[in-house]
C-alpha cells in the first residue's frame, strides 16, 4: 500500500491505478480505524478493483467547542490494517494540503443537514461537504461507502453527489455493532467502563422503541419513553430522539413509510449517536 500526502502524487497513482482499466472504490475516515470502518473497506474490495482510503481529521466539521484537538491519531496503526485489508492507497493529506486558502467550509449541505445533527452541531454538515467535495474531486472514485451509523451524514452526501451530478455510486453499509449493541465508534475510547456499561442504555431503548413503533405504537409516546430510559441510563443532555423519513430525513409524526429512528445523546463527556430502520410491515 502506498501512502500519499501529496496532491500531484495522488493524481499521478490514481492514474496508474485507472491506466490499466481498474474500477476504484474509495473509503474516507478520519482514522482511529475499528471494525465498522474496516466493513466499510471490506465492502469497497468486493465492489471495485482497487480500493483507496482516506485518513483525514477534518477541522472544518468540528466546533470550536468540539474534540478535534483531541481526537485520536493512530496513522501507523491504521495504516497496518489498511495494508492488511487489501487497500492500494492510503490517502494522508495535512490541512495546507485539504485547506490551502484556510480551513473553510465552502461547500453548503443540503436540506438532509437540517434538524437531528445539523441543529445540534451547526456548521458541521458544510464541513462534512466540504471535505467530502474535495475528496471526491482528489480521488475520482466510481464508488465511495459511508456507514449508516452517521445516518444523516449518508443522507447529506446522497445530496451532494445528486446535487453535483457526480459520476458516483453511493453505498451505505449497516452499522456493525459490539457484543453488547453498542455501535461501534472511535469515541467509545472515551468512556470510563462504567459510562461505557450505561451507554448500552441506547442501542437497547432504540431497539424497543423501533419495534414497538413497528407493532403500532403512537409514536410521541413511545418516543418520550426511550427519551426517560436514556435520562434514567444518565445520559445528558440528551440532544434528540426522533424518527425521520428513511430517505429524505424529514420529521414523520405518523408512521406510514419507511422510517429511521435516531439519536444523540452525551453520557460524561462523550456524545453518541445511534440510529435504527423502522420498516411498515
Ligand atoms: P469517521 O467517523 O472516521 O467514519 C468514517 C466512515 O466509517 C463513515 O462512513 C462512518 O459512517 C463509518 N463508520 C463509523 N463507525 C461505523 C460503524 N460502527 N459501523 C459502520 N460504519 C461506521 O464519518 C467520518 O469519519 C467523516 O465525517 C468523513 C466522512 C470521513 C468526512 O470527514
Amino acid at each position: 500500500m502506498q501512502i500519499i500526502r501529496d496532491a500531484d502524487a495522488l493524481k499521478r497513482e490514481i492514474a496508474a491505478l485507472r491506466a490499466d482499466g481498474a474500477t476504484i472504490a474509495f473509503v474516507p475516515t478520519m482514522g482511529a480505524l475499528h471494525d465498522g470502518h474496516m466493513a466499510l473497506v471490506a465492502e469497497a474490495k468486493l465492489r471495485a478493483d482497487q480500493v483507496v482510503a482516506s485518513i483525514f481529521v477534518n477541522p472544518t466539521q468540528f466546533a470550536p467547542t468540539e474534540d478535534l484537538s483531541v481526537y485520536p491519531r493512530r496513522e501507523a496503526a491504521d495504516a497496518a490494517l489498511l495494508d492488511a485489508a487489501g487497500v492500494a492507497i492510503l490517502w494522508a493529506p495535512d490541512v495546507e494540503t485539504m485547506y490551502p486558502d484556510g480551513p473553510d467550509a465552502t461547500v453548503k449541505a443540503g436540506p438532509a443537514a437540517e434538524g437531528l445533527d445539523g441543529a445540534a452541531r451547526p456548521g458541521h454538515f458544510d464541513g462534512v461537504a466540504t471535505v467530502v467535495a474535495r475528496l471526491f474531486d482528489q480521488v475520482q472514485p466510481d464508488i465511495a461507502v459511508f456507514g449508516e451509523k452517521d445516518y444523516q451524514q449518508l443522507a447529506v452526501i446522497r445530496q451532494l453527489v445528486q446535487g453535483l451530478k457526480l459520476p458516483i455510486e453511493i453505498v451505505g453499509i449497516p452499522t456493525q455493532r459490539d457484543a453488547d449493541g453498542l455501535a461501534l465508534s472511535s469515541r467509545n475510547a472515551y468512556l470510563s467502563e462504567e459510562e461505557r456499561t450505561a451507554a448500552r442504555a441506547l442501542p437497547r431503548a432504540l431497539g424497543e422503541a423501533a419495534a414497538a413503533i413497528q407493532a403500532g405504537a403512537d409514536v410521541a409516546e413511545t418516543l418520550d419513553k426511550a427519551r426517560a430510559r436514556l435520562e434514567a441510563a444518565g445520559f445528558d443532555p440528551i440532544d434528540y430522539v426522533a424518527l425521520h423519513d428513511a430517505e429524505t430525513l424529514a420529521p414523520m409524526a405518523v408512521f406510514d413509510r419507511p422510517a429511521r429512528l435516531l439519536a444523540a445523546a452525551r453520557m460524561g463527556r462523550t456524545r453518541l449517536i445511534d440510529n435504527l430502520p423502522v420498516n411498515p410491515a
